[in-house]
C-alpha cells in the first residue's frame, strides 16, 4: 500500500465526515440566511425545470443506492441475492438513473455558464460545484463498464467492505482496495471530497429537503379563534383560512 492511497481511503474519509457534520452544525448555528438552495428560478426558468428534475431524481436515487447498497452487511441479503446479480442490479439502475443526473446536471451547468444574469449572480461555489458534480457522476458511470469485467461481484464485495470497514471504525479499510481501478479511486476521492466542500456551498439544503419528512409528523398547531378569543387546538388541514 503507497502512503498516498493509505492517506486518501483510511485517513481522509473521517476528515470528510468530520468537516461535513461538524461544518454544516457549525454554519446552520452561525449563518441561517446562508443556508438555503438558492435557487436561480427568478432569473431565468428556462432550463430549469428540465435540468433541475432530472438532476435530483438521478441524483437521490443514487444517493440512497450507495448508502444502502455499500452499507447493507453481505450476510443480510445473501440467501435473498447473490453478490453477482446484486452487482448486475446496481449497474442497470444506477447506470440508467446515472444517465438521468448526468442529462440534468449537463444542462444545468450549460444554463448557469451562457445566461449572462445566472453566470454573474453565481458564486465560484456555485460553478465549482455543478462541475464536481458533472464530473462526478461521468466518473460512476465510467465504472459501469469495468464492473462488467468481474460480473461475479468480487470487486464490488469489496468496495462495500472498504465502506463499512470506515463507519465502523475497522483497521485495514485501505488493504481492501488494493486491486481496485484507478477509476473507482478517482470516483471515491471526488465522492468523499464532495462531503468536504458540502457545508461551505448551497448544498446544505440538502440537509433540509430530507428535514421536511418531520413535516409528516409535526404536531398540531395552536389557532385562536376569532369569535371566542379562545385557544383551540386543529390541524391546519382543517383550518378554512
Ligand atoms: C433532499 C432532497 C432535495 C431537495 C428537496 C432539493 C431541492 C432543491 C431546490 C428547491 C433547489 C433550487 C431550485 C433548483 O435549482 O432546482 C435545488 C437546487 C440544487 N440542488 Fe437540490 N434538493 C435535494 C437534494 C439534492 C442533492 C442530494 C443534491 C446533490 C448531491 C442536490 C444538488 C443541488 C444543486 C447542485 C442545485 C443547484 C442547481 C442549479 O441551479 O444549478 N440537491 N435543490
Amino acid at each position: 500500500m503507497s502512503y498516498l492511497d493509505n492517506f486518501l481511503f483510511g485517513y481522509y474519509p473521517y476528515i470528510c465526515l468530520s468537516v461535513f457534520l461538524i461544518g454544516s452544525l457549525i454554519r446552520f448555528d452561525r449563518d441561517q440566511y446562508t443556508w438555503k438552495s438558492d435557487s436561480s428560478q427568478l432569473l431565468r426558468a428556462g432550463q430549469l425545470r428540465l435540468g433541475s428534475n432530472l438532476f435530483h431524481v438521478g441524483v437521490l436515487f443514487l444517493l440512497f443506492g450507495h448508502t444502502f447498497g455499500m452499507l447493507t452487511p453481505h450476510f443480510l441479503y445473501e440467501a435473498v441475492i447473490s453478490a453477482g446479480t446484486k452487482q448486475l442490479l446496481a449497474m442497470v439502475s444506477g447506470g440508467l438513473f446515472g444517465l438521468l443526473g448526468f442529462a440534468g446536471v449537463s444542462i444545468l451547468l450549460h444554463r448557469r455558464l451562457s445566461d449572462d444574469r445566472i453566470r454573474i449572480n453565481s458564486k465560484t461555489s456555485d460553478v465549482v460545484l455543478l462541475v464536481l458534480l458533472w464530473l462526478q457522476l461521468a466518473l460512476g458511470l465510467a465504472t459501469i463498464p469495468l464492473s462488467a469485467q468481474h460480473l461475479d461481484g468480487s470487486m464490488m464485495l469489496k468496495l462495500a467492505g472498504w465502506a463499512q470497514h470506515i463507519v465502523t471504525f475497522q483497521a485495514g479499510a485501505p488493504e481492501l482496495l488494493e486491486e481496485a481501478s484507478p477509476v473507482f479511486k478517482l470516483h471515491m476521492f471526488l465522492g468523499m471530497s464532495i462531503f468536504l466542500i458540502f457545508p461551505f456551498t448551497r448544498l446544505v439544503h440538502v440537509w433540509s429537503g430530507f428535514g421536511t419528512a418531520a413535516y409528516l409528523v409535526r404536531p398540531y398547531q395552536l389557532v385562536r379563534s376569532r369569535r371566542l378569543g379562545l385557544v383551540e387546538r386543529e390541524p391546519l388541514s382543517r383550518n378554512p383560512r
